[in-house]
């Protein structure tokens, strides 16, 4: 296995809206992310991937661009911009870049140009259609809820949005475009980034002829998703970004891909395809949706995690490399969705980033994880911001869901839970602004913040802090093999690394009861050491005491 920097780092995600507000108008900001540079450093992360700053009308919070050469006005400006990236590369810090071309905003130049004439030169920019029998052209459903298309009355055909009404789709078929998007890239990339991460990025190629997907019983809008998710041109699409683009620094990619699996995830990332290095999966993160998709609440079987993680981790060990994360600013967060954010909060935010950073594979931290920040349950829908969560609200009650029905499906799974302000401290709207936030602070921020964390050192962060050490290390921790041990344990997930003659066991109690299991005889003839845990005092034996959300981590070298 070829050794490569960006195997060897650990991610920090940066959501900038709710990250550090430095102007007292309730919106983070560059100079406020720059404020707390040092706190990053003492985390020890290698990496900022830092979600969307350019400028943007935020019908999508920034995921909607309408200039993708300029910074959003709420977030300062290019200077800021570049004095941020040189603070983060003089802490020895990369910053990768969030590039979102599968659509752009409506307010974009090139779609105000293109909607006002079927003859304007960049009206091929995007994916116009005739309506079919006075309808929409098919029948597919935006992932923001209804049709996937929207009339334009100008000139009477429809464009494509995959995404909101203000995300038009572009047009990757036209070269034009193309090329306009790797210039744009290498125009980011002589100003120093270190990569990016691709918005939905296997939704760039659509199959010819858009046809109607399987209607959805009961349901208004068919899918469509089978059209357009890893799709016929795909990868020589990824190719010719890679040759035209990427190729020419010493950067990293990571793709965002629903729907994909460990077969497409080789091709996307096999060292010889020249494509990218890592995808985003969504898989693990879908094993709690039932048969109706994510506000489909279903609780999660440790044995369906078992089984997938160790699919992508088997999969992927030799052709690719897996990204590994529980937490992103679409999920909820982790400790309250897969631990325990109550009596065990502490305990089950140190097991699952365990679990998470012994495998192989990149490693993303997205913000106030480190800290064990929580879900939030807003008592009313008004407090809540996301564009899915209010429109996911208002067709759950127009199909007869109770109003708390639908809140119950937000609290677990809507969006605002990752992106409530960032809980630096016990003061006001916990130290995120001296202004109104635009979404409020959670509010548990007089428990849960980075400067009691800072002092406590017991704490979530400093726990995070030690794995990412470890991780620097332990050449194991990066390239080992890994190997699923105790499969059918109900109540521990436990897995081997191998590498040469060392092997790493890392053992998870993923219940709030006591538990044992049996160890393999054959390591524990090796001798060993404690790596990392979240009990202090340990006692090995062949039959093992695992104590709520307990989990270790040993070192056996023969
Ligand atoms: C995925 C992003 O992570 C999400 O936040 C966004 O809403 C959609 N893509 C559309 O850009």
């Amino acid at each position: 296995m070829k050794k490569q920097w960006w195997k060897e780092s650990v991610v920090y995600q940066i959501y900038p809206r709710s990250f550090m507000d430095s102007n007292g108008d309730g919106i983070g900001d560059l100079q406020g992310i720059i404020s707390r540079l040092d706190y990053l450093k003492e985390l020890g992360i290698d990496v900022v991937w830092l979600s969307p700053v350019y400028k943007s009308p935020n019908d999508d919070n920034g995921y909607d661009i309408s200039d993708y050469q300029d910074i959003m006005r709420e977030f300062g400006t290019m200077k800021d911009w570049e004095q941020l990236l040189l603070e983060l590369h003089k802490r020895g810090i990369k910053l990768i870049m969030d590039l979102v071309v599968n659509h752009s905003s409506d307010e974009h130049i090139w779609f105000s140009e293109a909607r006002k004439s079927k003859d304007n030169p960049y009206r091929d920019y995007y994916i116009w259609r005739e309506g079919k029998d006075g309808k929409e052209p098919n029948n597919w459903g935006s992932n923001f809820g209804g049709s996937a298309w929207e009339l334009d009355e100008l000139t009477g055909e429809y464009y494509l949005h995959l995404f909101s009404k203000k995300q038009p789709d572009l047009n990757w078929e036209n070269p034009k475009l193309r090329k306009e998007i790797y210039d744009m890239m290498t125009w980011w990339l002589e100003k120093g980034i270190d990569g990016f991460r691709m918005d939905v990025v296997n939704f760039i190629s659509k199959v010819e002829g858009l046809p109607d997907d399987e209607p959805k019983p009961g349901k208004k809008y068919a899918s469509g998703s089978k059209y357009y998710r890893n799709g016929p041109k795909i990868h020589a699409y990824l190719q010719e970004m890679n040759e035209k683009a990427i190729s020419k620094y010493d950067v990293m990619t990571v793709g965002e891909m629903p729907g994909v699996n460990p077969e497409w995830a080789r091709q996307y990332t096999g060292e010889s395809r020249n494509e990218l290095n890592m995808v985003f999966q969504f898989e693990h993160v879908s094993l709690d949706n039932g048969p109706n998709g994510k506000w489909d609440l279903k609780p999660l079987d440790l044995f369906d995690l078992k089984t997938n993680l160790t699919k992508w981790q088997n999969e992927l060990d030799e052709v690719g490399w897996n990204s590994l994360y529980f937490n992103n600013h679409d999920q909820p967060r982790s400790v309250s969705r897969f631990g325990n954010d109550g009596e065990y909060w502490d305990k089950s935010a140190k097991m699952l980033a365990t679990l998470l950073h012994m495998m192989k594979g990149t490693p993303y931290i997205y913000q106030g994880e480190e800290i064990g920040m929580t879900n939030v349950r807003y008592s009313s829908i008004d407090e809540y911001r996301d564009i899915e969560t209010l429109n996911f609200y208002k067709e759950a009650l127009n199909d007869g869901w109770t109003e708390e029905k639908a809140l119950e499906a937000i609290y677990a799974k809507g969006r605002d839970n990752a992106r409530t302000p960032m809980q630096w401290d016990s003061s006001r709207h916990g130290g995120f602004t001296k202004g109104t936030p635009w979404i409020k602070v959670n509010p548990n921020y007089k428990d849960i913040n980075v400067e009691m964390a800072m002092k406590n050192p017991d704490s979530v962060f400093y726990y995070y802090k030690k794995l990412i050490e470890l991780r620097k290390k332990n050449e194991i921790i990066i390239y080992g093999k890994y190997n699923l041990i105790l499969d059918h344990h109900p109540e521990v997930y436990a897995y081997t690394r191998t590498l040469g003659n060392q092997i790493l066991l890392v053992m998870c109690n993923f219940y709030g009861d006591n538990t044992e299991a049996e160890l393999p005889a054959d390591i524990l003839e090796k001798n060993f050491e404690p790596l990392i845990g979240n009990y202090k005092d340990i006692q090995i034996s062949r039959t093992i005491k695992l104590r709520p959300y307990e989990t270790q981590v040993l070192l056996f070298n023969s």
